[in-house]
């Protein structure tokens, strides 16, 4: 990825700042776009800065940007200072996303709003607000991270989440969409999920220390993550997929 810059969206923590490492590692300028500047408390560490600074101590280069992506003067904002700072832009991670697991009987409509707006239209604005500068470019990728939730009909995976749930099938239809819209510009737009609960500061939050035992460590979705972002539409496009089925498809190593 020597010479691409990637746009990470929440990357203070978790997945987002796994990617954000990975794609340091592999050569790439990263952005760190998320709203923590100062760890929010105590149980939820992480901060843009802290993301950046570690992918520097990596030899890479990165940028720290505080964005909220349900804000579009924010994530316009963003996109610019990205540009200003590295020139281009290469590849989208919408990873950003928030949960509320609360029976629908008991969730008021600003947290449905709320998951909604981060998980579906956070994704909409970053792509809407990069697809110029790789359409310019002629080409490009966008990894919309979505999740098991989106396709499950008992309670599966993640129960009482009727809004992550509905969200994350949005945002892998919206990657179908988007496909087939900016294929003919040479952009690969592809949906990447975690087969496992990924072991996550925002994961811990929800679960006691006892229910952490077959959680997973990244950094299968992180190879995957490499993988298509090294995409464009003439090679992996359109695809919505887990990171198992991607490692055995393509022969990744993870
Ligand atoms: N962990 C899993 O097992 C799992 C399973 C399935 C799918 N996923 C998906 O994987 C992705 C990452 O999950 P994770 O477990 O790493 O989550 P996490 O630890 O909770 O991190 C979420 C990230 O999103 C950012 N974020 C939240 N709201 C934002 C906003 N309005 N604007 C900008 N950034 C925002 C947070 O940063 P700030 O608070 O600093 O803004 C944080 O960096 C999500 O899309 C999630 O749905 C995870």
């Amino acid at each position: 990825m020597r010479g691409k810059v990637a746009i990470v969206t929440g990357a203070s923590r978790g997945i987002g700042k796994a990617v954000a490492l990975g794609f340091a590692r592999e050569g790439a300028a990263v952005v760190v776009a998320a709203r923590s500047e100062t760890a929010p408390h105590e149980k939820l560490p992480g901060t843009i800065h802290e993301t950046a600074a570690q992918v520097e101590a990596l030899g890479g280069r990165a940028l720290a940007v505080r964005c909220d992506v349900t804000d579009e003067a924010s994530v316009t904002a963003m996109v610019e200072r990205s540009l200003g700072e590295f020139g281009r832009i290469d590849v989208l991670v919408n990873n950003a996303a928030v949960d509320f697991a609360y029976p629908v009987l008991g969730t008021p409509v600003k947290r449905w709003e709320l998951v909604l707006r981060v998980n579906v239209t956070g994704p909409f604005l970053c792509a809407r607000a990069v697809l110029p500068t790789m359409i310019q470019q002629g080409g490009g990728s966008i990894i919309n991270i979505s999740s098991l939730a989106a396709a499950e009909r008992g309670s599966g995976t993640v129960g009482y989440s009727a809004a992550y749930a509905a969200s994350k099938a949005a945002l892998d239809r919206f990657t179908w969409a988007l496909a087939a819209e900016v294929g003919r510009h040479n952009i690969a737009v592809n949906a990447l999920k975690p087969s496992r609960v990924i072991d996550t500061e925002g994961m811990r939050m929800w679960a006691d220390e006892d229910e952490r035992i077959d959680w997973s460590s990244p950094d299968r979705m992180v190879a995957c993550a490499v993988f298509l972002a090294r995409q464009d539409a003439r090679s992996v496009s359109g695809t919505v997929a887990t990171d198992e089925e991607l490692v055995s498809w393509h022969g990744l190593h993870a």
